[in-house]
């Protein structure tokens, strides 16, 4: 059939497209085609798709033409339906000849809610699989997919089903295969069971994945439907966009003497459910803090703040720790969300400071996943402890939204060299897609983590919170004003618990033009993020809080010169603040009542915790000794448009 085609897109018809080639007469110059009641016919004339009305035209013989033939409902016998073509010559007339095509439909590979494509966004479409990350069964030594058996239906309940319909005449089975099979790079990132057995589970069977990319299956007369479960091995990367194929074959066994030849292949798209991080605006479920020698009092205050916000504290024992008492270095939590399913799952850091089998060890549990990224080739710094990572809540930047926030990282942009967050991390964060990173400047920092320098607090308005940012301006004019009103001799560190450490006035600082230069050059740092803060987020002034804060500037490396107030934990409208020991004035600490002027309005409540010696004076504060666990967001991933 010369410069005509007709293709069979419908994956509801394995039909031999190949019947008609050559049934065209030389001299026929237009067809029709009309399909008995179970058959759709299409016309595809591009760019237009028209369905075929009921006084039919006909149609030019060009190559251009395509004609799409789909069936709705399995056949009841074969070849119970056909499609007529009738060709005709150039004085039209009655038709010259007819060629006819006869159909069996047979069914078809589904997951519910069907889908043969992958869109984002609300009008979207596509089935959703889990990274099968957690540890159902405790006993288990690894993560449930790094085995071949369905051990529970807890394990079961992580995977998607996928349906395999073969509804149609038993008698096409006699002298036709069905192979369900995968391409050979989707083969490491799943693993697919086929449920047999009467739902008996030791007796599903790993049929696809790793090196098995296909799978004969067997159909018994009369059984329409076969269930598998998919179970994702590995979350989107670098080299894995995170779409995975499952194909199903029907072949044709003509005989023994002569191989199989495929003649119609239906596909299903899942889209690997991403890692997503909650931001200090999602409600706090668990609290983690480690007990060291030296921080009883620490973990007692943290304690108290999670008894006042109703979340449960867990406590990393010094055994697990071993004295290392940096947990928010040492992994983020996040989640991962499908339609039927949602777990949270812990970011293992590859710091790998004293506590790195913690995460592994005590976290990863039935319903808790884990995922770690182990660098290339590149060296491991301070910039990888995950106080470094950190994500907005959500907002919307020049009309396009990002409704689960943005990732931020610290990096030594805008300079050259220096420090940045390993390839290997921040490749699995972009490729994760829905969290879009931005990348701030964070180097300038001695320790170069972007929680010493914001923070995000809930709070009412139009975005439904504030980014706090440490200000060494705010606090000198905020030092000048004490100054001013006569409390120049106040001192800084004063009290019973500091009595080691060297104090000193407000006049002093005000006079000390070494401290003054640092501060400049630490606020052209925290300046050079604000913009970008503004640009990346879309905020504008009126979203962002200067809280009080002077650094110091030690081999080129800034630290907080007193405790970071804006390395904070923030757990609903309870802020555990690191406490400044600033100026007492009025019997009060000016620095702590400035927080408090700018917060309280806001209707966060302020909690100071002295976390002077347990972590400031090791270069960290309460944010850093802390991690949260938070409550995933009511917005469901595949409903945006990354
Ligand atoms: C294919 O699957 C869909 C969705 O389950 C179903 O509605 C349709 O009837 C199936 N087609 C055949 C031929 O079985
Ligand atoms: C590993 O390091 C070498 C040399 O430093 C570099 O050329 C190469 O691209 C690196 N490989 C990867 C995967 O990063
Ligand atoms: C001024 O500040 C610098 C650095 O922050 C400090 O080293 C120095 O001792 C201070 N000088 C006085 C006189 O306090």
């Amino acid at each position: 059939f010369p410069g005509c085609r007709i293709l069979c897109l419908s994956r509801d018809i394995p039909s031999k497209p190949g019947c008609l080639n050559g049934s065209a007469p030389k001299d026929a110059t237009s067809f029709d085609v009309r399909g008995t009641p179970g058959v759709d016919v299409y016309i595809v004339h591009n760019p237009q798709v028209a369905k075929v009305p009921t006084c039919v035209p006909r149609w030019p013989l060009d190559v251009r033409v395509e004609v799409v033939v789909t069936m709705k409902t399995p056949s009841d016998a074969v070849n119970d339906n056909k499609v007529r073509i009738s060709y005709y010559g150039k004085d039209g007339g009655p038709p010259m000849h007819r060629a006819m095509l006869y159909l069996t439909c047979v069914g078809n590979l589904s997951v519910l809610p069907l889908q043969r494509e992958w869109t984002w966004g609300p009008d979207g479409q596509g089935a959703i699989l889990l990274v099968n990350c957690d540890r159902d069964d405790p006993k288990s030594s690894d993560m449930d997919n790094k085995d071949f058996c369905v051990r529970s239906y807890a394990d079961l309940r992580d995977m998607s089903c996928m349906i395999l319909r073969t509804r149609g005449p038993d008698a096409i089975f006699d002298d036709h295969k069905l192979v369900l099979h995968i391409s050979m790079s989707d083969a490491d990132k799943v693993g697919v069971f086929h449920a047999r057995g009467d739902d008996i589970l030791h007796q599903y069977k790993h049929v696809l994945g790793s090196n098995e990319l296909s799978y004969i299956v067997d159909r018994p007369s009369g059984q329409e439907e076969d269930t598998f479960y998919v179970e994702g091995l590995a979350f989107p990367d670098a080299d894995f966009l995170g779409l995975v194929s499952f194909h199903v074959t029907l072949l044709d066994v003509p005989d023994e003497n002569l191989p199989e030849t495929p003649i119609f292949t239906d596909t299903v798209v899942f889209h690997m459910a991403p890692w997503i991080m909650t931001p200090n605006t999602q409600r706090p479920l668990e609290i983690f803090v480690c007990s060291v020698s030296d921080n009883a009092d620490f973990v007692e205050a943290v304690s108290k703040l999670a008894r006042k916000a109703r979340c449960k504290l867990t406590v990393c024992p010094e055994l697990e720790n071993q004295n290392d008492r940096w947990i928010q270095d040492e992994m983020e939590f996040g989640y991962v969300q499908a339609p039927h399913k949602t777990f949270p799952v812990v970011f293992d850091s590859p710091r790998d400071g004293e506590m790195q089998d913690f995460p592994f060890k005590s976290i990863l549990g039935p319903d808790f996943g884990y995922v770690t990224r182990q660098p290339y080739n590149e060296s491991v710094s301070s910039l990888d402890s995950f106080g470094n990572l950190e994500v907005s809540p959500p907002v919307t930047v020049k009309g396009k939204e990002y409704p689960l926030g943005r990732i931020l990282i610290g990096s030594s942009f805008p300079r050259i060299g220096g420090r940045r967050m390993t390839k290997a991390v921040r490749n699995f964060l972009c490729a994760q897609k829905v969290q879009a990173p931005v990348e701030l400047y964070a180097d300038w920092l001695c320790v170069g983590h972007v929680d010493e320098f914001l923070s995000f607090v809930p709070a009412p308005g139009r975005q439904g919170f504030r980014l706090l940012l440490a200000s060494p301006s705010a606090c000198y004019k905020l030092f000048r004003e004490k100054q001013e009103e006569g409390y120049g001799e106040a001192r800084l560190f004063e009290g019973r618990i500091l009595e080691t450490v060297t104090t000193t006035t407000i006049d002093e600082i005000l006079a000390n033009e070494t401290l003054r230069r640092e501060n400049d050059y630490v606020q052209s740092c925290i300046d050079w993020n604000r913009d970008i803060l503004k640009q990346e987020l879309g905020l504008s002034e009126k979203d962002i809080i200067d809280l009080p804060q002077l650094f110091r500037v030690i081999n080129k490396k800034a630290s907080a010169f007193f405790p970071d107030m804006v390395n904070m934990i923030v757990l609903g409208k309870h802020l555990g603040i690191p406490k400044p020991f600033g100026p007492t004035v009025d019997g009060r600490c000016c620095l702590e009542e400035s927080v408090r002027s700018l917060l309280e309005p806001l209707g966060l409540t302020c909690t100071f915790i002295n976390d002077f010696f347990a972590y400031h004076t090791l270069e960290g504060e309460v944010h850093c000794g802390t991690n949260v666990r938070r409550k995933p967001f009511s917005f469901k991933w595949w409903n945006m448009i990354p």
